[in-house]
């Protein structure tokens, strides 16, 4: 028996990596299988929420009872949650979104050739920050992987991008496999969860947000 934590309201989460053309075959990506986020959705679901997966190219299966919005780049992943985003209670940035993009993406496919090339990027919107921003912005919950200072940076990019309740991990854990080992940050301080599998760590961030959403509700 799984209580219904999120019965009622709407989520919307980012997924998977982002991927920015260079050319009709060439692009610029980030590492992520997409399995927490889709882990993610699958818990909230079976609490009972409406959900909406905005997801980077990944080879999972759309959750069951999930509206699934394929994008690639980090500008159509923006443009599908700000779509998605009316009656939403939470928003969940799973993402690995890129920092940036090639300043231009070619028509016709780069031919090779024997000399140096640069190739000029331009820095990507921050989904997350933005939303978080919006004057009637949902309950906001982010993601950091680092690779050391887990604390000191997830608690900074917490309190940058305004955020109620942030997921941090140290990659190089979790990154492509199955489990994961977390640290939940909010107002109260960090909650470290011991190492378990994606689908195990997601029901404890959902139970832990539900409880800070009835308690904002109530506040
Ligand atoms: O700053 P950093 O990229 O590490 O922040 C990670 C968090 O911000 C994740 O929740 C990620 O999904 C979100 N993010 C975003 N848009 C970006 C960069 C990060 O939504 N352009």
């Amino acid at each position: 028996f799984t209580p219904k934590q999120l019965a009622g309201r709407k989520v919307v989460l980012t997924a998977g990596p982002t991927f920015e053309a260079i050319d009709p075959v060439r692009g610029i990506t980030n590492s992520s299988s997409g399995k927490m986020g889709y882990a993610l959705a699958r818990a909230c679901i079976r609490a009972g929420a409406e959900v909406i997966l905005v997801s980077g190219p990944v080879a999972l299966p759309v959750p069951p009872g999930a509206r699934r919005v394929p994008v690639a780049s980090a500008l159509q992943m923006r443009d599908a949650v700000l779509a998605a985003l009316p009656g939403t209670d939470v928003f969940i940035g799973v993402a690995a979104v890129a920092d940036y993009r090639p300043a231009e993406s070619a028509e016709h496919k780069i031919k090779k050739s024997a000399v140096d090339r640069s190739l000029a990027l331009t820095p990507n919107p921050d989904i997350l920050a933005e939303v978080a921003a919006l004057p009637d912005a949902p309950f906001c919950v982010g993601f950091a992987a680092e690779s050391r200072d887990l604390d000191t940076y997830a608690e900074g990019k917490r309190r940058n991008k305004k955020l109620p309740l942030l997921v941090g991990n140290l990659v190089g854990d979790g990154l492509g496999g199955d489990d994961n080992t977390i640290i939940l940050y909010d107002d109260a301080g960090r909650h470290p969860l011991p190492r378990a599998p994606k689908a195990e760590l997601a029901q404890h961030i959902v139970t832990h947000l539900a409880a800070l959403l009835d308690a904002r509700a109530a506040s």
